[in-house]
């Protein structure tokens, strides 16, 4: 997990608005996806798609990854979506988001056309990354075979708007506490895509909150996700990016520590330590499932750019 890129804000910008994409490259988010799915009307579509173009080309997008979230299969629009953009700015793209993806089939065919696209424009093949949101019934049941369908896959997204509706969920307000029920309505769907996503050694994702006035109410659905394991959230709004940012990195206290228990068990098992394969640190016993547990936690903290601040001493012998 070390080396992968932080994600832990990803905001949506729709295609359809050049000021909102001109916006966007200003904004402290890890990653942006450019949509041209449900923040685009129909009749909008084909002028977004020149629009992110552009706005991909022009660059000044720093650090962030940027994603291109394209119609799902069963429209009349994926293919150009994917032609035009991946044609117009393969080059400066790294990920094709792909909504409501029903099967791994699905998924397959978007790895074949991505193929064909960058080959025909003198791309390198398979650079480009696919993103599967995960928005229905059917692509839940489906979501471990979708994680394995292609190696293109970086992430497994939940798409809680579409999903309440899949699902027939009685309630309109996306992801907040329901008053009828004291539990986490999508704790079931979450640990699922979780699974799919970690079985396969990708990023799990958690999608909007659409209460973007409430940032307290995002944070408490935020961290429902985050610590369940998930690398990061939607944002809809620039209000709720530093929260995102905040709430999917290790606290500083639990990234100087885990950085401490490497370092610990680091010299625990070396000669000059003793070659000791569980040892004490303060009141605390340390193995090599505490490394690997520790090794989650400062992957995260150095992917987020976090600087320790502390340093470990090996105790007088
Ligand atoms: C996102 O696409 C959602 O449907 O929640
Ligand atoms: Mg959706």
């Amino acid at each position: 997990m070390a080396e992968l890129r932080s994600r832990r804000s990803n905001l949506a910008v729709p295609g359809s608005n050049p000021r909102f994409l001109e916006k966007a490259k200003g904004l402290g988010a890890d990653q942006v996806f450019l949509d041209l799915e449900d923040a685009c009307a129909p009749l909008a579509k084909p002028g977004a798609r020149k629009n992110i173009v552009a706005a991909l080309n022009e660059g000044g997008w720093g650090e962030k990854i940027r994603t291109v979230r394209v119609n799902d299969w069963t429209t009349e629009w994926t293919f150009q979506d994917v032609i035009e953009v991946v044609g117009g700015a393969g080059a400066n793209l790294d990920c094709i988001m792909l909504p409501k993806v029903a099967d791994a089939g699905q998924v397959q065919a978007l790895d074949m056309l991505l193929t064909q696209i960058e080959k025909a424009n003198g791309l390198e093949v398979g650079r480009i990354g696919i993103e599967a949101q995960i928005e229905t019934a059917q692509g839940l049941i489906n979501v471990n075979q979708i994680a394995f369908a292609s190696p293109r896959i970086e992430t497994i997204i939940f798409g809680p708007a579409d999903f309440m509706a899949s699902i027939n969920m009685k309630s309109l307000v996306v992801g907040a506490l329901h008053p009828d029920y004291a539990g986490d309505p999508f704790h079931y769907i979450l640990m699922q895509i979780l699974m799919a996503a970690r079985a396969r050694g990708v990023q799990a994702i958690d999608g909007p909150f659409l209460q973007v006035r409430d940032v307290g109410a995002f944070r408490e659905v935020a961290k429902r996700s985050a610590v369940l394991g998930f690398d990061g959230k939607w944002v809809l709004h620039p209000g709720q990016v530093d929260a995102a940012n905040e709430i999917y990195s290790p606290s500083q206290e639990d990234y100087d520590h885990a950085e401490l228990i490497l370092d610990a068990y680091d010299w625990a098992t070396s000669e000059a330590g003793g070659k000791k394969g569980s040892a004490m640190l303060g009141d605390e016993m340390i193995d090599e499932a505490s490394r690997k547990m520790a090794l989650v936690i400062a992957g995260k903290g150095r992917a987020a750019g976090m600087q320790r601040t502390s340093t470990f001493t090996p105790p007088e012998s």
